[in-house]
């Protein structure tokens, strides 16, 4: 599936397999969002795939307000019926921080769980309703912040990887870095998933250069090497023949 996004197609032998989750793994202002909605909007237009996007952290009004700045009518394209805003912030760590100063019993894993669930039910509803090729869900680390439990979390995590592999759009799923810099370990959600992207800003000689890599994309031949990325007003394009590294 064309990924829409500058140079990426070709270090992934011509686009995402189609029906997997790829995880985008990614520091803050990486460009995770903007990746994942330029990943829906060019479906939508140049490939007539409809899309669904899930959103954890930013509400429709500030979505829409924000891509509309790179050309991406979204408001738009919803009204012409190619595509679903779900509104999952309830589910954010914005909601549990207000919860908690409200002094509001934070729900059981059984609640948790089932709003998850729910979560799920809605998107594979609004899917259907459009016949969704494409969604992205941003960002997973929102949601773990209603699981304090390291073991719950992971769940949590996997369970959700496993329903929307279960879906059958081609899905992308965004997450934050753990660590910073070039080792870390690797998680169970990596493991789950069809494709691992990484976005991260690395800094050296006095610089700092947004770095891209392909860790992995089952059954297809990739570039992982680190290559530069841009942002500018025309969205995320990638240098898949540049390296990240300058040369002495
Ligand atoms: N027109 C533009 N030109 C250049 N850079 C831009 C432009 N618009 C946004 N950016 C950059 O995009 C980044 C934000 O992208 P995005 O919101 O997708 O990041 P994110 O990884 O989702 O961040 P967060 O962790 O806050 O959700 C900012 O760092 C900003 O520098
Ligand atoms: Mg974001």
């Amino acid at each position: 599936m064309p990924t829409g996004i500058e140079g990426l197609d070709e270090m992934i032998s011509g686009g995402f397999p189609r029906g997997r989750v790829i995880l985008v793994i990614g520091g803050p202002g990486c460009g995770k969002t903007i990746l994942a909605a330029q990943f829906l909007y060019k479906g939508i237009s140049e490939h007539n795939e409809n899309a669904v996007f899930v959103s954890l952290d930013e509400t429709r009004n500030n979505f829409y307000e924000e891509m509309l700045k790179f050309g991406w009518d979204f408001k738009k394209a919803e009204d012409e019926g190619k595509f679903v805003f779900v509104d999952a912030t309830r589910l954010s760590r914005l909601a549990i921080i207000k919860e908690k100063m409200l002094k509001e019993e934070t729900s059981s894993l059984r609640g948790k769980q089932l709003q998850v669930d729910k979560l799920v039910e809605e998107l594979h509803a609004k899917m259907k309703q459009i016949n969704a090729k494409r969604v992205a869900l941003d960002t997973l680390a929102a949601l773990f912040y209603r699981f304090m439990d390291p073991i719950e979390r992971r769940t949590a995590g996997i369970d959700l990887i496993e329903a929307l592999s279960d879906l059958g759009a081609t899905t992308l799923v965004t997450t934050e870095l753990s660590d910073l810099g070039l080792e870390r370990k690797l998680s169970e959600e990596e493991f789950l998933v069809h494709g691992v992207i990484m976005m991260q800003t690395l800094y050296f000689g006095g610089t700092t250069t947004r770095s891209f890599q392909v860790e992995k994309m089952r059954g297809v031949s990739i570039n992982s090497n680190l290559v530069p990325y841009s942002i500018d007003k025309s969205g995320i394009e990638i240098f898949p023949t540049m390296s990240v590294f300058r040369e002495k």
